[in-house]
């Protein structure tokens, strides 16, 4: 019967049925979303998802990060507010400030460079959380390492999985994986009762519902690091302004792809970079 709510996503896909910013809206309305992510050496991974979770309107962006990458993410990101984590501590040490940050929050996206923080970040997050949770990278690794904690997670889900991280995730091989995509997304979202997203060209959108969707937007010029870190920062985003889960990654999928269209166009799929996707968001959103 999941075939039957199988779709396409239509190629131009619309800004639309985004949540819209009322007349008389505050920036509470337009949500407030938390990032758990980046680590010494990755801080380009949150600092792209910041920016792409801006850029896609949320109200409120509020960074838990470590200290060592403050200075360089207060700088880069000053819309933002800051939760500073210590760096070399356990997770009791994280898990006051993360409990504090989650309460004031509409959504949570853990992972994109998060790196030898995981450990420490990830299990108060997942025993805290309460509000949709979207979960990339190494949030994404430590679940398959630790399949035990979606049982104390309540959550509802997203996963943003490449091939290799799902493969990860199932227990598979990549070519496994990419044998049967539709298969491996529905079986993820069977498997963690999540909305999951499994990237690459022709990325599959699966609900625990049975609802799929195939995107015919992007490029191979995506295929550079840190266009995964700007997919997750916009359905972070959405789902933070209210929008439902499977609506919110579609709605991210579509536009990311669209967002690399027009920059293959503009800069070729060779030249073009993560963080121009950044910059053709607003071409995308412009005549709302
Ligand atoms: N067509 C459409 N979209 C594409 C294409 C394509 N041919 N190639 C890549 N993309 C999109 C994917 O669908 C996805 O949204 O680009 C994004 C790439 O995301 P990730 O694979 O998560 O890459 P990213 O995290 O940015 O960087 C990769 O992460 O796992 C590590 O070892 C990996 O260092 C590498 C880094
Ligand atoms: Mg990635």
């Amino acid at each position: 019967e999941a075939s039957c709510k199988r779709f396409e996503i239509e190629a131009e896909f619309s800004a639309q049925v985004l949540p819209s910013p009322g007349v008389q809206s505050n920036k509470g309305d337009l949500g407030r979303l938390l990032l758990v992510c980046g680590s010494y050496g990755m801080a380009g991974a949150c600092l792209m998802a910041a920016r792409a979770a801006l850029r896609c309107g949320v109200g409120l962006l509020h960074l838990a990060v470590e200290e060592r990458i403050y200075p360089i993410a207060a700088q880069a990101v000053p819309e933002a507010v800051f939760t500073i984590l210590p760096w070399r501590s356990d997770e009791r040490a994280c898990e006051g400030l993360l409990r504090e940050a989650l309460s004031k929050a509409t959504a949570c996206l853990l992972g994109c460079g998060l790196g030898e923080l995981s450990e420490q970040a990830c299990p108060p997050v997942f025993r805290h959380c309460r509000i949709p949770l979207v979960l990339d990278a190494d949030g994404l690794n430590f679940l398959s390492r630790h399949p035990e904690w979606r049982r104390e997670c309540q959550a509802p889900l997203v996963l943003t999985p490449h091939p290799g991280e799902m493969a990860r995730l199932l227990g598979k091989g990549v070519r496994e994986i990419q044998a049967d995509r539709l298969a491996a997304a529905g079986e993820a979202a069977e498997k963690f009762q999540a909305v999951s997203v499994l990237k690459g060209a022709g990325t599959v959108i699966t609900s625990p519902d049975g609802r799929t969707a195939v995107n015919p937007t992007g490029n191979p010029g995506m295929a550079k690091g840190g266009s995964g870190d700007v997919l997750a920062g916009m359905v972070a985003s959405f789902a933070a302004q209210g929008m439902p889960l499977f609506e919110s990654a579609v709605a991210g999928v579509s536009l990311h792809g669209r967002a690399g269209d027009l920059c293959a166009e503009r800069f070729s799929p060779r030249a073009m970079l993560p963080t121009d996707l950044l910059e053709a968001l607003p071409e995308l959103f412009r005549g709302d």
